[in-house]
């Protein structure tokens, strides 16, 4: 695809436009505030440098944070500000996130939090900072107590998805995105694999474009995005994040198809609608991860954050997806066993 995809997320004096497509890098300079002088770029050393975009008018820097979830921490935060004021960055100046969404995260909320927020721009490098972490505000670091446990809504200034950067993603990297790309053909009711895959990206920013401009603070329809999110909570905390979240993600859509159809909400076509998009369009075929057990399972559902009084999913129904809190210990125990059965 040569031609550029913009996406436009609509908040009002904070609207920003989201750039898809091979070469987009090019354009992260039309992208940052005309203020900005000083230029601080956010990395990892496993990101390739030639996805990093160049800057010839401004003061550049570069900031390397370590690769894996302990270094998404507040200790980063803290290097990364002391990094910031020894460039002499000032809130006129901006801050770009070249990554996948760890590096968005990290850069966004130390954005957040330099001189009480400055702008920041990503360039999202893997599918599922393009197609989730890098769009939408949401930013923050893990705690002991808990992933994301710290944050803030920063929304960035411009995103930028460079599909280059596909080239060099890890096999295991990409199929966590397409993991988290499948709950949008269920979001959105869509026949997205009727789309080439380029197009689909630009569709699946394009919707959570929307959900985000519709409710910013997850105060309504954003919690749809959480769509296949319980079990995969559940899943991630009790492997001890062996298995991966996109992972995860694929099979929380299929238990949630079961759960549904245990609850009299959708019929059996429609869970074999959820297999064919995970199985067959996205071929993520991973069976339940060997010794895990239905009650720790539930219990950790029941701990999951979205929860708020009783267990809550986001469930299909004929009308789409609804969140439906008060779901029963004996509807889950019945879509688990359907769900396993199935799987073997
Ligand atoms: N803010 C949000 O709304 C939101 C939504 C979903 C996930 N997240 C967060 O995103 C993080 C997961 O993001 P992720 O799946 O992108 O993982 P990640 O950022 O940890 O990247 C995975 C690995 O791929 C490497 N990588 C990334 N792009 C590459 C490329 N183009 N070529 C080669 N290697 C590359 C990274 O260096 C890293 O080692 C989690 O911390 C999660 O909490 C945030």
């Amino acid at each position: 695809m040569d031609e550029m995809n913009r996406v436009i997320v609509d908040l009002g004096d904070r609207t920003y436009s989201v750039v898809v497509g091979n070469g987009a890098r090019s354009q992260t300079a039309s992208l940052l505030p005309a203020t900005a002088r000083r230029v601080s770029i956010v990395t990892q050393s496993g990101i390739p440098r030639h996805l990093i975009p160049e800057f010839p008018d401004h003061v550049v820097t570069i900031h390397e944070i370590g690769i894996g979830e302990e270094f998404k921490s507040l200790s980063t935060i803290l290097e990364l500000c002391s990094a910031f004021a020894q460039a002499g960055m000032t809130r006129n100046d901006v801050v770009v996130g070249v990554g996948g969404g760890m590096v968005t995260d990290i850069a966004g909320f130390a954005a957040a939090s330099y001189h009480r927020g400055i702008p920041v721009v990503h360039v999202a490098t893997s599918l599922l900072a393009m197609i989730d972490a890098a769009v939408g505000g949401k930013t923050g670091v893990n705690i002991p107590e808990g992933k994301n446990l710290v944050g803030a809504y920063w929304q960035p200034y411009g995103v930028v998805c460079d599909l280059d950067a596909l080239d060099t993603l890890p096999a295991r990297e990409m199929r966590c995105g397409l993991g988290e790309m499948a709950k949008y053909h269920f979001i959105a009711r869509e026949d997205l694999d009727q789309l080439p895959f380029p197009q689909r990206i630009a569709r699946s920013v394009e919707i959570k474009a929307e959900i985000v401009s519709a409710d910013e603070r997850e105060g309504g329809v954003r919690a749809l995005l959480n769509y296949g999110h319980t079990l995969a909570h559940a899943i991630e905390i009790e492997t001890d994040f062996a298995m991966a979240h996109g992972e995860a993600v694929a099979l929380g859509l299929l238990f949630a198809a079961h759960l549904a159809e245990a609850m009299g909400r959708i019929d059996a076509d429609r869970v074999s609608e959820h297999y064919r998009v995970v199985h067959d369009v996205y071929g993520i075929e991973l069976s339940l991860p060997q010794g895990l057990d239905n009650g720790r399972l539930i219990a950790a559902m029941g701990r999951d954050k979205k929860a708020l009084e009783s267990i809550t999913f986001v469930l299909d129904s004929a009308n789409g997806l609804e969140v439906v809190p008060g779901v029963s210990e004996a509807d889950i125990r019945i879509a688990l066993t359907a769900f396993t059965r199935r799987l073997s």
